[in-house]
């Protein structure tokens, strides 16, 4: 029988000669990019210039050379480290995974280098397609954009527009929204709104807290407080599932129920940002973790996905001329994402038993062991699948630093996250091996021991 014409909605390394020349084109990089590395003193320059350049310092001495395996990156002075924390959740499948070398590469010989909502190509609608096979009943559209913060300006847009004329926002203490103006406000944390002018929209309620019985009431109480100060003003409540930077805080179901609940009866909408949570909580979207589809309004993704995008109900579509811009995302960002999300189904990532689950058990393990043979410094743990954090000795910011360049020297790449206390965040690649997370575990103790040391502090 005659082979039916392929699709151009299909993915163009089916075909066996894109496939190796891929494989050809991605051989040729990386061992060119193998030959190259800085001298000691070049590279003490280069970071120097880049910190000129940057008018800061970077945090790390870290300047990439282009190569990585798994969880290894390599540094344009030929050294390697681990890197625990991905980019700020970014690197889902770790460094130089080879499937997204390959779709990467057949992206960038496509059309056009990024895509707009005006010229869509196949990409755009793969990555649609792929996100809303996901997001259950509910969430019925996707709207493409280039960054978590603008998917959140999208979703805080089509909530308002629905909600006009209630004009605030209630957001939980500590959360995290991204760098925009209206999300610095949505941000609890005032040193990123320092200096910034304010629209005072923004109510706080507490996230839940663990040693409290009555967190959920306090919570509760705390936005009814809100909606009963402002009739009819409040148009939506922003739920960080599980807070990344604010420290990787997570909380029961009960308790998003009876808040969703509530703001379901006071035509509140539900808005859940899935920003740094997508795909690292053992499903593809916490919500689902949590068992919370029933109850969400407006969906925003970003990071791991290459993209991001906010999902949203029927109801929520906005009118023509709300949101738009530009650019709806890179072409090669938009095809290793379906890629990502195809694999998550595909490679078993996901469910109570899939890889996600099992990776966050596997960290639990090795922090229990650190944490009998160094009880006074490794404090209390938090996290979820494959995000996870520690209070590092009693928790203070210079501590936790100090903690941090040590592991960076002893080959470990961890990232800070919340304040007071501040804890040492992992966002780890999803495929990471157990070979990969004894060496990174072995590095942190091995910090960890030293910092002691320096500081007489015991362990
Ligand atoms: C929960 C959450 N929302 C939004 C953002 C902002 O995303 P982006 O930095 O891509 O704008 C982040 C980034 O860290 C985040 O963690």
């Amino acid at each position: 029988m005659a082979r039916s014409k392929p699709s151009p909605l299909e993915s163009l390394l089916d075909s066996p000669r894109v496939r190796d020349a891929a494989r050809t084109l991605i051989d040729a990089v990386r061992e060119e990019a193998a030959e190259r590395t800085l001298a000691p003193q070049a590279y003490e320059k280069a970071l120097r210039q880049l910190g000129r350049l940057r008018g800061r310092p970077l945090l790390y001495p870290f300047l990439a050379q282009g190569l990585g395996r798994g969880a290894r990156v390599t540094l344009a002075d030929g050294t390697t480290k681990l890197d625990f924390i991905g980019g700020i959740g970014v690197y889902g499948m770790g460094h130089s995974d080879r499937e997204f070398l390959e779709v990467a590469v057949v992206a960038a010989a496509g059309d056009t280098v990024f895509q707009g909502h005006l010229q869509p190509g196949p990409e755009y609608l793969r990555l649609s397609r792929a996100l809303l096979r996901h997001a259950g009943p509910r969430l019925k559209h996707v709207w493409l954009s280039v960054s978590g913060a603008m998917a959140n300006e999208n979703a805080l847009k089509m909530i308002h527009q629905k909600r006009h004329p209630a004009d605030r926002i209630v957001a939980f203490e500590r959360g995290f929204a991204g760098r925009t103006l209206a999300m610095a406000e949505l941000t609890d944390q005032p040193a990123f709104r320092e200096g910034l002018p304010l629209r005072g929209n923004v109510l706080t309620v507490p996230f839940f807290d663990p040693s409290d019985p009555d967190s959920t009431q306090r919570s509760l109480d705390a936005l009814d407080a809100h909606l009963s100060r402002h009739p009819g003003r409040v148009a939506g409540m922003l739920f960080e599932l599980v807070q990344g930077e604010g420290g990787i805080h997570t909380a029961p179901r009960e308790f998003f129920v009876a808040l969703m609940e509530h703001c379901r009866r006071a035509q509140v909408a539900v808005w859940v940002d899935e920003v740094q949570t997508f795909a690292r909580t053992r499903e593809i979207f916490a919500f689902q973790t949590l068992d919370l589809a029933d109850h969400v309004d407006v969906v925003t993704v970003g990071k791991m996905l290459q993209a991001s995008a906010v999902l949203f109900t029927h109801a929520y579509n906005p009118r023509p001329g709300l949101i738009a811009g530009t650019y709806a995302g890179s072409t090669v960002g938009m095809a290793v994402g379906a890629s990502l999300i195809e694999r998550l189904e595909h490679e078993g990532y996901l469910g109570p038993d899939g890889r996600i689950a099992v990776l966050g058990r596997r960290v639990d393990r090795r922090f229990e062991s650190l944490q009998k043979r160094m009880p006074h410094a490794v404090g209390p743990r938090s996290g979820i699948g494959a995000m996870q954090a520690f209070v590092p000795f009693d928790g203070s910011s210079p501590v936790a630093s100090t903690v941090m360049q040590a592991a960076f020297e002893e080959g470990l790449l961890l990232f800070s996250a919340g304040d007071r206390p501040t804890k040492i965040r992992m966002l780890l690649p999803l495929n990471i091996t157990d070979e990969e997370l004894e060496s990174g575990f072995a590095m942190l103790e091995k910090a960890i021991r030293r910092v002691g040391e320096e500081l007489q502090i015991p362990c």
